[in-house]
């Protein structure tokens, strides 16, 4: 299985990212959007990310302009098909949009194409299971920002073959990431253990045992976590994290009940940076900074 060409459906936060990666890593990169502007908007970025790369040292002008050569957009998901090699999407996170795209990947992807999903949760073996080659469907879990982080959580679906994860590693390494195999499982690895540590956090500042400053910073220079707790679940979105946690709750049972302080915060539309205010106050705060 020799992949040249990956196209990526969806050019939001996560499909820009992944289209700048395949594009560094030498792969002819084919993106596509149902919304032009978030094409358009999702190119931009892409330079943007090239040229904020090559001023800060970590790619050669050269590499980005070759790579910038290597991105072309289409206008719709039959035309991204065509030549694809590897499927990524990256559409929002349901259920039915997945199913819809598995559905036509199936029917306009050449035969041996890969059909990879970034979902952050739902089933594989479920999109999966509207294709005629559940072989050659996984999950590819990137992070957020795609350019910076190094994990790729490659999830292996009831039917994934081993060529497919093989391909998948591969790609993966020649997008400079390092992977990790995973059973389908909720929350894979990464999500199912920072869950728990974020819920943590909660019981704690429930209990009155620190305040969530002194809980961020234990971690950080305790743990050498890069970012506390309660830092990222404001920057990820207290309601995501609520919805993680109760996904575990459901599937996994107990340990994973999401702490009632974690629920009050969301119930008062304390979501996070997004909101202003989350367990942390942003309402002064420029871009980038944490007023804590
Ligand atoms: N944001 C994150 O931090 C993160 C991290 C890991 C995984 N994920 C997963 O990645 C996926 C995408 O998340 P995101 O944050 O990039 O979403 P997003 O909302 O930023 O982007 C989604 C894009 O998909 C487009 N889209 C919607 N329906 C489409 C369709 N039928 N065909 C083509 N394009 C379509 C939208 O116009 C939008 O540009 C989700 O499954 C999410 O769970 C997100």
């Amino acid at each position: 299985m020799d992949v040249k060409s990956i196209a990526v459906i969806g050019a939001g936060t996560m499909g820009r990212g992944i289209a700048y990666a395949a594009a560094l890593g030498g792969y002819r990169t084919i993106l596509e959007d149902m919304m032009p502007e978030s094409l358009e908007q999702g190119m931009a970025w892409i330079r943007k990310a090239f040229d904020e790369g090559v001023a800060r040292g970590k790619v050669e002008a050269g590499a980005r302009d070759a790579a910038l050569k290597r991105i072309e957009t289409v206008r719709s998901v039959e035309d991204a098909c065509r030549e694809a090699d590897m499927l990524i999407e990256a559409v929002p996170e349901e259920m039915e949009l997945k199913l819809e795209l598995f559905t036509l990947f199936d029917k306009f992807a050449k035969p041996r194409a890969v059909l990879a999903s970034n979902t952050s949760g739902l089933s594989i073996t479920e999109m999966a299971a509207m294709t005629f080659r559940p072989e050659l469907c996984v999950g590819m879990h990137f992070f957020n920002p795609v350019p910076k982080m190094k994990l790729l959580e490659l999830v292996r679906a009831l039917e994934t073959s081993e060529e497919t994860i093989a391909a998948c590693r591969e790609v993966g390494r020649r997008m400079g990431k390092e992977v990790v195999v995973v059973r389908e499982s909720p929350g894979f690895i990464t999500s199912r253990v920072n869950a728990l540590i974020g819920n943590e956090a909660f019981a704690m500042l429930e209990a009155g045992i620190a305040s969530a400053e002194d809980i961020d910073k234990a971690l950080k220079l305790g743990l050498n976590h890069p970012m506390g707790p309660f830092e990222l679940g404001d920057l990820v979105g207290l309601d995501v994290r609520l919805g993680v946690l109760e996904n575990l709750h459901k599937t996994l049972g107990e340990k994973y009940r999401p702490n009632p302080l974690l629920r009050q915060y969301v119930s008062a539309g304390r979501l996070g940076r997004k909101a202003g205010r989350g367990v942390f106050d942003y309402s002064e705060a420029k871009p980038g900074e944490n007023k804590g």
